[in-house]
């Protein structure tokens, strides 16, 4: 089946760049939020990256505004109709996950395909929630979704071949790498790449390092791009705390578990860079570790 219209879910830090990535690609989108205010933060910051590739010359203020013409933001599930694929990415908790395929499925067309960008719960989950388990999957795209090339393509149990060779059309049509991989929680990346930041946070319990010390250490001696506790902070603390218990659930493994220390700023509300602290405090020009961790 041909995709030429495409819902995304949810337009906050996940979904607002997953949104502008496809309709850049020449797809036009739905951008359906909850609440107002939501969709025009979400879709202020498409706005704002489009006006910035002109400012950088990456491209033209046509295309800039051709691209933003393809995103028609909405809080009416009603709008999806029309869509050949839709794609969630609205909070990490699988009972909103489910409330909210109840109502797409209620109104997309029997043959559209249905994909989560969920990092770690299991897609069988929410396809079997669906009238379409069998045109169900997973497209997990990481985060800023404008800049990293990967996403990866998620086949359940239920998942057809066609199914998941439209996935990964889809995604190539995009310009990203598809990586293909199972429904096993974390999939390929969060598997690795959460215990390492959890692993992070514990060194800093255990007075290894500062903040600062264990970020530089690591861009300098692994040629990583971010520290670990920036980018614990860049991917969100309440994310990254959902994700390490869906994985210490599955695999009741210490490797996964939430460190105190998390679990204290969560308490806090400290949800690293979109909640303005976390290891660091955003209110400064630059972040600086947070003195109170
Ligand atoms: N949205 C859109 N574009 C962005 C952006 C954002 N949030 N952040 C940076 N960019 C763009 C910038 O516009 C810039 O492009 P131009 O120079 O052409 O304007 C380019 O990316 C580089 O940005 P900067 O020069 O500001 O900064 P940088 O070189 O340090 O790169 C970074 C920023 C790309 C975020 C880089 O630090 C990086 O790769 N960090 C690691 C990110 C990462 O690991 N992400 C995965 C997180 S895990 C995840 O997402 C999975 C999950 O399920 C939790």
């Amino acid at each position: 089946m041909e995709i030429k219209q495409v819902g995304v879910l949810g337009a906050g830090l996940m979904g607002h760049g997953i949104a502008q990535v496809v309709a850049q690609a020449g797809y036009d989108v739905v951008l359906r939020e909850a609440d107002q205010g939501a969709l025009d933060k979400g879709v202020g910051k498409i706005e704002r990256q489009l006006a910035r590739a002109v400012e950088k010359g990456r491209a033209e203020q046509a295309d800039a505004d051709a691209v933003r013409a393809r995103i028609a933001p909405t809080l009416d599930y009603g709008d999806l109709a029309g869509c050949d694929l839709v794609i969630e990415a609205i909070t990490e908790d699988l009972g909103l996950k489910l409330e909210m395929w109840r109502e797409v499925d209620a109104v997309a067309a029997p043959e559209a395909l249905f994909a989560t960008n969920t990092s770690s719960l299991s897609v069988i989950d929410q396809a079997a929630s669906t009238s379409r388990p069998d045109r169900f999957f997973g497209l997990h795209f990481f985060n800023p979704a404008q800049v990293m090339k990967l996403v990866e393509v998620v086949r359940g149990i239920t998942t057809t071949d066609q199914t998941f060779d439209a996935g990964l059309e889809f995604t190539k049509s995009l310009g990203k790498m598809g990586i293909p991989t199972r429904d096993k929680a974390g999939f390929i990346v969060n598997r690795l790449l959460v215990p390492y930041m959890l692993d992070a946070i514990r060194a800093y319990e255990e007075g290894v390092g500062s903040i600062e010390e264990i970020d530089a250490a690591m861009k300098a001696g692994a040629g990583h791009p971010m520290g670990p506790l920036l980018l614990a902070d860049f991917v969100g603390l309440d994310t990254l705390g959902a994700i390490c218990d869906v994985l210490f659930d599955e695999f009741r493994e210490r490797r996964f578990a939430r460190p105190p220390t998390l679990r204290k700023m969560l308490a806090a509300g400290w949800y690293g860079r979109k909640s303005g602290m976390g290891f660091y405090d955003y209110s400064g020009d630059e972040p600086v570790g947070n003195p109170a961790v």
